[in-house]
């Protein structure tokens, strides 16, 4: 798991001035609030007090309370109130937590969770088909997956477990002479052509038997650690943009914030036909991720054999190795060792500009050249 990139935290519409939302991501709790204008934050979930969990808290004036002893942090992590300061104490300088960049978009509450300035984070995942004329999306689905988040993002862009895992697509087969690799600074894509199902094999409504196999494929690739994008193309008038927003929730659970878009079937009552093909696709998905061993991919490839068809794998493996090389990996192992007896936070942009933070920042795997 990586600092340093931009992660779904909740559905934005979930999200209220009313009570604040406790949620773990990359192994750590956060808590997401409303302040009284409407403006979403996220802050490190442990009160640095005494530990107690944010996310359990109230909204008091559109901060946050502690549901221990009641101390009040702002969107910004500034402690605003402390209930037994003795009269005229000053504020302790220590006593905030870490806030982290928030965006609203697609329906999601996203954090950027990691301490770069803005000039240098990558920017979030744009969807070049949101608000398109001749597009519609789908209601916003989120659902969980027992496995961890690096293992779907490798399923999502392997197109050679489509006509063995999703036997309901009509068993469509992809061509191997067709199979090109692309990459840039975040993200790899593959592209593909399929055979167009044989007549009768098809199961789903929008697959057709008379597709050109010219036009007849997909593209599926990765952007960052944590976003997965797929193309499936049946002809230029029956496109579906598929996005997953993954959320790590820890090293074996993810979370995962899927919209769909299309360019055809655009009447509102496909919506929800649509939603079921896809989440019975998804959970074909899912059954089979939970089921790999070990939980998270060998840190090796001796001990995988990887073909051809693997190659958009080693392109995000690639990515992956070159984040951890600035450092943003985070170290796992220290982690699960200090578990219990050591409260850590992701670094947040503030800890570049300020000293004296309560908590320790989590281990990250060295830099390298
Ligand atoms: S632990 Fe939060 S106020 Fe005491
Ligand atoms: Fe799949």
């Amino acid at each position: 798991m990586y600092i340093n990139f931009w992660y779904p935290v909740c559905i934005a519409d979930e999200l209220t001035a009313v009570e604040p939302m406790r949620t773990k991501i990359l192994g750590l709790h956060f808590v997401a609030f409303r302040d009284s204008d409407g403006a979403a934050h996220v802050l490190a979930d442990t009160c640095i007090h005494r530990g107690g969990a944010l996310g359990k808290g109230k909204i008091v004036d559109g901060n946050v309370e502690c549901p221990y002893h009641g101390w009040q942090f702002d969107g910004s992590g500034s402690c605003t109130y402390i209930p037994f300061l003795e009269n005229g104490s000053k504020m302790p300088a220590r006593a905030k937590v870490d806030s982290y960049p928030v965006i609203e978009r697609y329906g999601i509450v996203f954090a950027f969770l990691g301490d770069l300035p803005e000039e240098e984070r990558v920017p979030l995942f744009e969807i070049p088909e949101w608000g398109r004329e001749g597009w519609r999306e789908n209601r916003l689905v989120k659902f969980e997956l027992d496995g961890y988040y690096e293992r779907s993002i490798e399923n999502g862009v392997d197109p050679t477990h489509n006509q063995f895992v999703h036997p309901l697509q009509g068993n469509i087969k992809f061509i191997p002479e067709y199979l090109t690799v692309e990459s840039d600074d975040w993200c790899t894509t593959v592209t593909t052509r399929m055979e167009p199902p044989k007549p009768g094999t098809v199961k789903l409504a929008h697959l057709r038997n008379d597709d050109d196999p010219e036009n007849f494929g997909s593209s599926t690739g990765h952007y960052g650690p944590n976003t997965l994008i797929t193309r499936i193309n049946l002809s230029a008038d029956n496109c579906f943009a598929q996005y997953f927003f993954e959320q790590p929730i820890d090293d074996s659970h993810t979370r995962i914030f899927f919209v769909n878009m299309r360019n055809c079937m655009l009447e509102p009552e496909n919506d929800i036909r649509i939603e079921q093909i896809n989440l019975a696709i998804a959970d074909e998905d899912i059954t089979l991720i939970a089921g790999l061993y070990p939980v998270r991919t060998p840190e090796t490839t001796t001990k995988e054999i990887l073909i051809k068809g693997d190659e958009c794998i080693v392109g995000y493996r690639e990515h992956l190795k070159g984040w951890e090389k600035r450092g943003w990996r985070i170290d796992l192992k220290t982690m699960r060792n200090t578990y219990g007896d050591v409260a850590y936070a992701i670094p947040s942009p503030g800890r570049r500009t300020q000293k004296n933070w309560v908590l320790d920042s989590v281990p990250l795997i060295q830099a390298s050249s």
